[in-house]
């Protein structure tokens, strides 16, 4: 997968970054930035395209995955993952993703599919990538979602529903609201590094 890779001044905190729609492997470095100067940086393009737009897997419709694609993609990510890992010789279990609405959406598929794909995951505008499957134990987990009140992509209630999924799966989910519909504000990456400063 096209991919950036920077080692940091700390190369056990690796931080996994996901882009939204639309976006590039350029997208959240300045996000990552702001988490955690001195991590390792692993950033991906989705290999999927949306009439020129790169995202993680495909989707019907606004909202509406392709759950078999979904499936796929999430499962060549994961390879990609191992792979990485052995060519920049990073411990996965160190990997705390950084997700953003499409990118959030594969990290959460990766927690909804595989044991121990990352360490921690920051989920910026996430939904439920998929229902009624067995989701395995994340038990020491901690999730970070930043969400919208008003988010017209992802409602409350499904952010709740996420939360419900992994916290029932074990993980420990913190949830910061926001009021700016699906943007990425400032704010919500300042509350993330506030938690991620916890978990250091
Ligand atoms: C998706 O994965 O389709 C997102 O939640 C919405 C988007 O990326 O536009």
């Amino acid at each position: 997968m096209k991919h950036i890779f920077h080692e940091g001044v700390n190369p056990n905190r690796i931080l996994l970054l996901l882009h939204g729609t639309g976006g590039t492997e350029q997208d959240l470095l300045p996000v990552a930035k702001m988490i955690d100067p001195e991590a390792s940086v692993l950033s991906v393009r989705g290999n999927v395209s949306e009439n020129g737009m790169p995202r993680f897997f495909k989707r019907l419709r606004e909202g509406v995955f392709d759950e078999e694609d979904l499936v796929h993609r999430t499962e060549e990510l994961n390879t990609f993952l191992t792979e990485a890992a052995e060519e920049y010789d990073f411990d996965r279990s160190n990997v705390t993703a950084i997700g953003y609405s499409n990118g959030a959406n594969i990290a959460g598929s990766l927690l909804f599919h595989y044991k121990e794909p990352l360490k921690n995951a920051i989920l910026l505008h996430p939904m439920v990538p998929i229902r009624n499957v067995e989701i395995p134990k994340l038990n020491g987990k901690l999730i970070f979602i930043g969400a919208g009140t008003n988010d017209p992509i992802c409602s409350p209630e499904e952010t709740k529903e996420l939360d419900e999924l992994l916290s029932n799966a074990g993980a420990t989910v913190t949830v910061h609201w926001e009021s700016m519909g699906h943007s990425l504000t400032e704010n919500e990456i300042i509350k993330a590094r506030e938690w991620y400063e916890e978990q250091k």
